[in-house]
């Protein structure tokens, strides 16, 4: 559906300044509900400004069911729909008036506009507050209301960047469950988020970003399944030959802990049962077992690294 060709986006002036994206390809499926990470500075805002049609490119292409996405395609952007990273809505309007202004920005009014504004905002738990100024909302009424602005002309893509920052559990829980029911409705959603276990738990597939560059784009399952997880026994130490037969047939490493012994392989859920065989066959009785498959956690830093991005 969307398709991103060699993007390149350079900010500020095309010798000197910084290069964002660095020839970024991406196919985007219709329906699909992918993730987008890395960490800070890596480029997400400034791909999806691409992605959205809010910039062009310095070089490279976006075609949305093959056409290009340039800027006298109005009608192309409107069938793409943005909850910024920074939240663009006027304070001094209430959230009614906030929606009757995007959507008027699509050439939508009447009572067509009025029945879908407030449908939105009941779906997002703002109702009752939809005659207040926006400059009163929460932190939460504010990235809810964020939502539903990028909604009011019903775009078939939506992208969300980081659209859970700053906000408390019960937001957090009504903006993923409308997320969720967001891509059951059959939109294709692209997510940009820091918070890995929301990704883990919304997104099939990922495309992890660092320093203006696509370094895997790859099923979830697909992503954990190369990443080691694993099996920790709590039982008597283990002695170094049958530790060592443990570490060849997991394909894995041990170590011996306080309490145990530790196996770090691929697929720890699959051996652990032919781990316990094995001690047991080898006069070790584990008290308890436990364990931990890969997370997206240990997956996203080893492909990023632990350093920071503070410059
Ligand atoms: N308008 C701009 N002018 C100059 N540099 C910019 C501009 N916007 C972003 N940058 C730089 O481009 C790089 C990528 O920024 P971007 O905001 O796209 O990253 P990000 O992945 O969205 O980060 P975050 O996770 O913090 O939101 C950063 O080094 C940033 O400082
Ligand atoms: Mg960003």
């Amino acid at each position: 559906m969307l398709n991103a060709e060699n993007i390149r986006l350079v900010h500020g002036n095309i010798r000197t300044g910084h290069e964002a994206v660095r020839g970024v390809s991406l196919r985007v499926q219709r329906g699909e509900l992918l993730g987008l990470l890395g960490p800070n500075g890596a480029g997400k805002t400034s791909l999806v400004s691409v992605l959205t049609g809010l910039r062009l490119p310095t070089s490279g292409l976006v075609l949305l069911d093959g056409q290009p996405l340039s800027a006298n395609r109005s009608d192309l952007r409107a069938r793409i729909g943005l909850a910024p990273q920074e939240t663009a809505l006027y304070g001094a309007l209430t959230g009614m008036e906030n929606m009757r202004f995007f959507g008027s920005l699509y050439g939508l009014h009447g009572e067509s506009l009025e029945l879908r504004a407030t449908h939105i905002l009941e779906s997002l738990g703002l109702l009752p507050w939809a005659q207040r100024a926006a400059s009163t909302y929460s932190g939460g009424m504010l990235r809810r209301l964020n939502l539903a602005v990028a909604l009011v002309h019903d775009p078939e893509i939506l992208f969300l960047d980081e659209p859970t920052v700053g906000v408390d559990p019960q937001s957090r829980a009504l903006l993923f469950d409308r997320i969720k029911a967001l891509h059951r409705e059959g939109r294709t959603i692209i997510y940009t988020s820091h918070h890995l276990e929301e990704v883990e738990a919304l997104c099939p597939r990922l495309a992890i970003m660092d320093h203006g560059q696509i370094i895997a784009c790859e099923a979830l399952n697909v992503l954990l399944a190369e990443q080691p997880g694993s099996v920790s026994a709590t039982c008597a130490k283990v002695p170094d030959p049958l530790a060592q037969l443990l570490a060849e047939k997991t394909a894995g490493h041990w170590l011996n802990t306080d309490d145990g012994f530790v196996v770090e392989c691929l697929d720890p859920a699959g051996k652990a049962t032919m781990m316990v065989e094995t001690l047991l066959a080898h006069g070790v009785r584990p008290e308890r077992l436990v364990v931990r498959p890969a997370d997206l956690q240990s997956v996203f830093l080893r492909l990023t690294g632990r350093g920071m991005r503070d410059g």
